[in-house]
């Protein structure tokens, strides 16, 4: 059923390494180790790896499949196979729209932060006060926010997605390398630190709380990129002879790889340097930029390992920025009859205007909150926490009950690939994934408007 004009990607690696693209962002450096700090250290780190390999891996099955199965992106594909559904395909393209702009706005933390350590502030940005004197500053976060999502849309603009991920290839083991060599020196060189480390890998119980779970959901959804059509998309560009099963455990290992050893890198030093003060973790957004410079200026050498590593978190962020952009472009193209460039100058526009919001949420509009919360995470919460999981929840019923399992498991097996999980993913996407999601949306919904604290 591949359309014929559809591109297709040209091996597993292909794949694997444009949705690991899509998926390594962000979401793994910053996001990962806050969320891992505030919400109970080992607790939390327990609670995802478990999600991961069994609802994560259940719905990237399904969402590739999907896309492979139809060769069409996400609201055709639901169209395709049911009218009922195209909604969800609408819901989920509203996603990264709201995602994008307050991605970019980190993107622009993390462009002022590389040009920090390039021009040698290492020990001005050490200070405490730093990062939130900074993003307090009315003009100087919307330029950098600027530039990070014109870099994106110039790349999106003129297709040069490749060529940037042919960079990223060789930026991401840089990165990972990087990441190592940072995490070893903190736990090794800081007093304080293996507490750190213990508290991040040790599952305490008396952590746990419905909220646990609900941040780990969320983040799963967002680290792997799901629940918001990008694999749909990347399984219509999926070879039939190769093993959806077998790809997406890689993506699966690297993303959650690579969150580990953010983590491994961030939460020791909050330790080390607080004196292990726990309020100290409870910095959430911020947590990485706090840190970082710490380590880097108490490392030798920092000045330059901090700038390094902070050019690669820029590619990082730029290749899921422009996954992000480029999936909302093609439905503006697909479904609104765009060009290509209108549709960029248009998502392009959406983004600045909430962008420019959030940057100034910190700023000139600071006492502005939306029940309690700054914009950037109203935007946060409500794309991660409120609308994928209902993406999520339609997508398993309409797999489990609609679509039915079979049909998501014979095209997984076609060609001679095998899909060893069938029985957990039936199960799953059947049973466990929905009632677990509605419970996840209720205690959401419940925190969200305050009635319930959990
Ligand atoms: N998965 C990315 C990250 O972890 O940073 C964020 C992201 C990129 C989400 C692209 C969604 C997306 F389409």
């Amino acid at each position: 059923m591949e359309s014929q004009n559809r591109s297709s990607f040209t091996g597993k690696l292909g794949f694997v390494l444009a949705a690991a693209g899509s998926a390594v962002g962000l979401g793994n450096i910053w996001r990962f180790p806050y969320l891992a700090a505030k919400y109970g250290g080992g607790m939390f780190l327990l609670t995802y790896i478990i999600l991961a390999v069994t609802f994560g891996f259940s719905l990237m099955v399904a969402e590739v499949a999907i896309g492979r199965k139809t060769g069409k992106s996400p609201i055709d594909a639901f169209q395709a196979l049911d009218r009922r559904f195209t909604w969800v395909g609408w819901l989920a393209a509203i996603i990264p729209t709201i995602i994008l702009p307050y991605y970019s706005a980190i993107g622009g933390w993390v462009i002022k932060y590389m040009v920090g350590f390039i021009t040698g502030q290492a020990s001005t940005m050490a200070n405490d006060s730093f990062f939130g004197d900074y993003i307090g500053m009315t003009v100087e976060p919307i330029v950098w926010f600027l530039v990070f999502i014109g870099i994106t849309a110039v790349v999106v603009m003129c297709g040069v997605e490749k060529g940037v991920e042919k960079v990223s290839k060789f930026m991401m083991p840089i990165l990972v390398v990087l990441i190592l060599i940072i995490a070893l020196y903190t736990i090794f060189a800081m007093d304080g630190a293996v507490d750190g480390v213990i508290y991040y890998i040790k599952p305490d119980f008396s952590h746990f709380s419905i909220m646990t779970v609900v941040a780990a959901m969320g983040q799963l959804f967002y680290s792997m990129s799901l629940a918001m059509g990008i694999m749909i998309t990347f399984g219509s560009y999926m070879k039939k002879e190769i093993s959806i099963e077998g790809s997406t455990h890689q993506i699966e290992i690297f993303d959650t790889g690579v969150a580990f050893l953010a983590g491994l890198m961030i939460i020791p030093a909050v330790f080390a340097f607080s004196g292990g003060d726990e309020s100290a973790l409870g910095k959430g957004p911020g947590l990485m930029f706090i840190t970082l410079p710490k380590i880097f200026d108490a490392m030798p050498g920092g000045d330059i390992i901090g700038a390094a590593f902070f050019i690669m978190v820029l590619f990082a962020a730029l290749t899921s920025a422009i996954s992000l952009m480029e999936t909302i472009v093609s439905i503006f193209q697909d479904k609104l009859n765009m060009k290509r460039i209108p549709a960029c100058l248009t998502v392009l526009g959406i983004s600045l205007v909430l962008g420019i919001a959030t940057c100034l949420g910190y700023s000139a509009w600071s006492s502005f909150t939306i029940i309690g919360m700054q914009l950037l995470d109203f935007f946060d919460f409500i794309s991660n926490n409120i609308l994928m999981p209902i993406t999520a929840l339609a997508t398993a019923i309409f797999v489990g009950y609609v679509l039915k399992p079979k049909a998501i498991i014979e095209e997984a097996e076609c060609e001679g690939n095998r899909l060893k999980g069938k029985k957990l993913f039936t199960v799953m996407i059947k049973y466990i994934a929905p009632i677990f999601i509605v419970l996840i949306l209720i205690s959401s919904i419940l925190d969200f408007f305050g009635i319930v604290k959990i």
